[in-house]
């Protein structure tokens, strides 16, 4: 895998603000893609401060090792954040935690990788190519109804039922294999009906998010970092789109304890939210100008209390 492929950290300066980084502490950057904001936090870390990497993607992990190998104050580890309370060097407790969450540019810009409709690849979408199925596997056997509630809860989708007979009626000749195969599949079974916009894009994000299971492995990380977290320690999260926005901001208010029929209303003689919301972000002007892919990004700052 080439590490020729690089990455344009979003909100770099905001992210170093929300965290505090003081020279001593203890943080970590449960997604180091190509290391772009934990190059900037290592720079502000005296020799007694640490800083702990995990990213589920080996590439970004062989990256980390080339990079930060040999630096005393940094620990690295391939997983998932979820894990991240399971891993022993957070047990002395964080100074602050943060997720840049999504995909790297590598990730979206190699067509191996299969998450672009725009590059002909394999049909895999794992960011960890190690585990789990890949998109196609995935497809090739799951029930239509299924593939139709993905595409729905998380692409959005609309015409998400259409799409899955489709799919279900093509496999049945002969199973998609390639990312052009799905993209072209879609676009016939929908037709091109938003302008600026691939018909397949939201089946890409749906397809992905659940070969991820992003939205799983956000809940539990957020819960691993308000363990470890030490009283006034920060977390920071950047996310991509809504579904995952809404995990963090009711992770953060304290409502994803509360029962689903009063998830959107305030808490019921709920204890306070160990957590307090400091800051939402979005990138500037200037930023969107020259890095695109920071379009959709929201960033939100909270502060475990004592
Ligand atoms: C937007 S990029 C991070 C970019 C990084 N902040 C930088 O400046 O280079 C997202 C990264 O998070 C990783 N990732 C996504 N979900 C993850 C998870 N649950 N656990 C660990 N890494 C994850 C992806 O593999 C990818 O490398």
């Amino acid at each position: 895998m080439p590490n020729t492929f690089s990455h344009v950290p979003v909100m770099p300066a905001e992210v170093l603000e929300a965290l505090q980084v003081h020279p001593d502490g203890v943080y970590l950057d449960g997604t180091f893609g190509r290391g772009g904001h934990a190059r900037e936090v290592l720079a502000k870390l005296g020799a007694n401060g640490r800083l702990l990497l995990m990213d589920r993607d080996p590439s970004a992990i062989a990256q980390a090792r080339d990079l930060f190998g040999t630096d005393a104050r940094v620990r690295i580890r391939h997983a998932s954040f979820a894990e991240l309370a399971d891993w022993p060097e957070t047990a002395q407790g964080l100074d602050g935690v943060f997720f840049d969450l999504g995909m790297s540019s590598p990730q979206i810009d190699d067509p191996a990788r299969g998450f672009s409709f725009q590059a002909d690849g394999p049909l895999d979408m794992r960011m960890d190519p190690g585990s789990g199925s890949s998109a196609a596997e995935w497809l090739a056997a799951a029930p239509e109804a299924a593939i139709a509630d993905v595409l729905w809860r998380y692409g959005e989708e609309r015409l998400s039922r259409r799409i899955a007979k489709a799919i279900v009626g093509q496999r049945a000749e002969r199973p998609l294999r390639s990312t052009a195969e799905l993209a072209a599949l879609v676009a016939r079974t929908i037709g091109y009906r938003e302008r600026h916009k691939h018909p397949a894009t939201r089946t890409f994000q749906a397809l992905r998010i659940h070969v991820n299971d992003e939205l799983g492995a956000l809940e539990t990380g957020l819960q691993g970092a308000l363990a470890r977290l030490k009283p006034g320690g920060r977390l920071v999260v950047i996310s991509f789109h809504s579904l995952e926005d809404r995990v963090v901001k009711r992770f953060i208010r304290g409502q994803d304890v509360q029962p689903a029929s009063r998830r959107n209303l305030p808490p019921l003689d709920a204890p306070p939210s160990p957590l307090a919301a400091l800051d939402k972000r979005f990138p500037g002007d200037a930023e969107l100008a020259s890095n695109p892919r920071a379009r959709s990004a929201v960033l939100r700052v909270a502060e475990k209390r004592s």
